[in-house]
């Protein structure tokens, strides 16, 4: 049985996880309307991510006799100034995210919840992936600056990006 407080936090992260599904698909969706269709892609897959990070907590607290609770969830912005301030944005969102997980393990060792603690650890190192990888594009993007054709390139590559590859692009 979980107890009550691992419950709730877990409950809270499946909050955050569609949420930051909710926030890729609107990243997608500035993509689309800046023509930029690879990128695009790319967002959408890592919307498709989230929604798989939130259904492995979603099993996870059914699996151990807990009770799942939706609640709302806020919405996400929906312009960006460029596309490496979208990325940029990205990068914190997912160093936040980060944060919350590192606040979950202290909470699972703290109720001596060794099997949460052992279910977090792939989100651990998910998560040291998924700040790599926002980090390598938004470095890219830096690189790449007000240059058209470099991001034209950049946005083909990103195009290739497929549901359950790695994200690396
Ligand atoms: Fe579910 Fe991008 O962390």
């Amino acid at each position: 049985m979980l107890k009550d407080a691992m419950q709730k936090a877990l409950n809270e992260q499946i909050n955050a996880e569609l949420h930051s599904a909710y926030l890729y698909l609107s990243v997608s969706a500035y993509f689309e309307s800046t023509n930029l269709r690879g990128f695009a892609n790319w967002m959408r897959v890592q919307a498709q991510e989230e929604v798989d990070h939130a259904m492995r907590f979603y099993s996870y607290v059914n699996d151990r006799g807990g009770v799942v609770t939706l609640t709302a969830i806020d919405g996400p912005e929906t312009k960006w100034a460029s596309p490496l301030a979208a990325f940029e944005g990205a990068l914190a969102h997912e160093r936040y995210i980060s944060g919350r997980i590192n606040d979950l393990v202290g909470l699972a060792r703290k109720e001596s919840d060794y099997a949460t603690e052992e279910f977090l650890q792939w989100f651990v190192a998910e998560q040291v992936e998924e700040e790599a990888t926002a980090d390598e594009i938004v470095q890219q993007l830096k690189l790449i600056g007000e240059n058209p054709a470099g991001l034209f390139i950049m946005d083909r590559e990103m195009a290739g990006r497929q549901p359950g590859a790695d994200a690396a692009a």
